[in-house]
């Protein structure tokens, strides 16, 4: 292992569902001020999955290009994760790796922790990577928030994938030592095996997740890690967008800075835009505001960028990258905000209808809805088996 050795994100692409709820659809069923959504909470629409999709097609419709543009010669691992798995001993990445054609030559695992998984995904990917440089490991991350019909939480839940390609000599990011850690045993939120939607104090856990904030920048600095200041960007776990912003400015604060507004959108606004219309995407929230801060911004070449993952529970971990000449030339901006504006807004009934749907668990023959226009989809239930298949 080479002491010089850079290792980070070389490719990112992301998916989301056939539909879209939006706010202003929700408001108007259940008597809202719109000011709360848009202002209050800072989101617009929350992608809402077809009966045939999931965290699968999801995945594989945004690991799809990375496959396709830098083949599977060199992906030896795929490190799937996420909070809403289909299944609890089968690993996720396998129906991806057996719809994109991946060798059989590939080791697979699922992660969780709550929304922290992904951040997991991609230190560990880091460490394979020091081990043999000459491998890739194909990260994802893939969740749909789903929270019960009028719940506070409700206006927060979402869907998305993201996927990463992980290697020596990045294009786009390298992702540098040291990280800040903390975890606290604590129940802001989860969800029992047993039940389909999360439990959550809401208010409680808006006070962990900034407890953790200051927990693990506190950990990043003993450690020695950067000055706040040195930081063009933050890219922060969004519930919804406004969190990142009561993030933010607590960082700021326990920094012993001056809250300047202008500064603190300047540090985040562009990394909103994605997750605005989105939702929540649990694992692959602050990887869609990266997306979204490098699809977006003027050039980033040579600048750091924060990363501030949580995951109710809880574990964060606050952490740097160094967005690499070129990366520009690499991005998939355009297919990104395809992703977004190719879904189809549904009335309030209709999500309701989606909301409820629940799978037969009798072991039959179920074939599934053709809804999705997506490249992949659940096709049947069989012998209480999840039947893939490219649309
Ligand atoms: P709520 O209690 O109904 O809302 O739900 P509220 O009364 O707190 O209002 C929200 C904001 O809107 C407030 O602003 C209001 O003032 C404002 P703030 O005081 O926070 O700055 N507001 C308005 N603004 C403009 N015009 C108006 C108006 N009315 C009110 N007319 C809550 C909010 C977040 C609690 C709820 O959505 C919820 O329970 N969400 C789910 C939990 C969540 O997202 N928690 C975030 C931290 S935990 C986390 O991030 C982890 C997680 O992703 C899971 C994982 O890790 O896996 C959730």
């Amino acid at each position: 292992m080479s002491a010089d050795l850079t290792v980070g994100i070389h490719d990112i692409s992301f998916a989301t569902t056939q539909f879209v709820l939006t706010h202003a659809t929700l408001a108007a069923h259940n008597g809202t001020d719109i000011g709360k959504y848009h202002t209050g909470i800072g989101q617009r629409g929350m992608s809402v999955p077809a009966a045939d999709e999931d965290i699968v097609t999801m995945a594989a419709a945004a690991a799809a290009p990375i496959v396709e543009r830098h083949s599977a010669d060199r992906i030896r691992t795929i490190v799937f994760a996420t909070e809403s798995s289909v299944d609890q001993a089968k690993a996720a990445g396998i129906h991806v790796h057996s719809l994109l054609g991946m060798p059989s030559a590939t080791r697979v695992v699922e992660l969780k922790q709550a929304c922290y998984g992904g951040t997991a995904a991609l230190q560990f990917a880091i460490g394979l990577i020091h081990r043999d440089p000459s491998q890739q490991v194909l990260v994802i991350a893939s969740d749909v928030s789903k929270y019960d019909l009028d719940d506070p939480g409700e206006a927060t839940q979402g869907a998305a994938a993201v996927a990463m390609l992980v290697s020596a000599d990045p294009a786009l990011l390298r992702i540098e030592e040291p990280s800040g850690l903390f975890t606290a045993d604590i129940m802001d939120f989860w969800r029992p095996n047993y039940r389909a939607t999360a439990l959550v104090d809401g208010h409680e856990s808006i006070t962990a997740y900034l407890e953790a904030v200051a927990g693990a920048w506190k950990d990043y600095a003993e450690q020695g890690g950067r000055a706040l200041d040195e930081f063009s960007a933050f890219c922060y776990h969004q519930p919804f967008t406004k969190m990142a912003y009561k993030a933010h400015r607590h960082l700021l604060q326990n920094c012993g800075h001056e809250i300047d507004e202008e500064r603190v959108t300047r540090g985040i606004g562009l990394t909103t835009t994605y997750n605005a219309d989105v939702g929540n995407s649990y694992t692959a929230s602050v990887y869609l505001g990266l997306a979204a801060l490098l699809d977006q911004a003027d050039d980033l070449t040579g600048r750091a960028i924060g990363f501030l993952s949580y995951g109710s529970g809880s574990v964060a971990e606050f952490f740097g990258g160094t967005v690499v000449p070129g990366y520009r030339e690499r991005l998939r901006t355009t297919t990104h905000r395809d992703a977004i504006s190719r879904r189809q807004p549904i009335d309030y009934a209709r999500y309701r209808e989606l909301h409820e749907h629940s799978f037969p668990v009798d072991g039959g023959d179920h074939p599934v809805p053709r809804e999705t226009t997506g490249p992949y989809r659940l096709a049947a239930l069989s012998g209480h088996k999840r039947i893939y298949e490219p649309r």
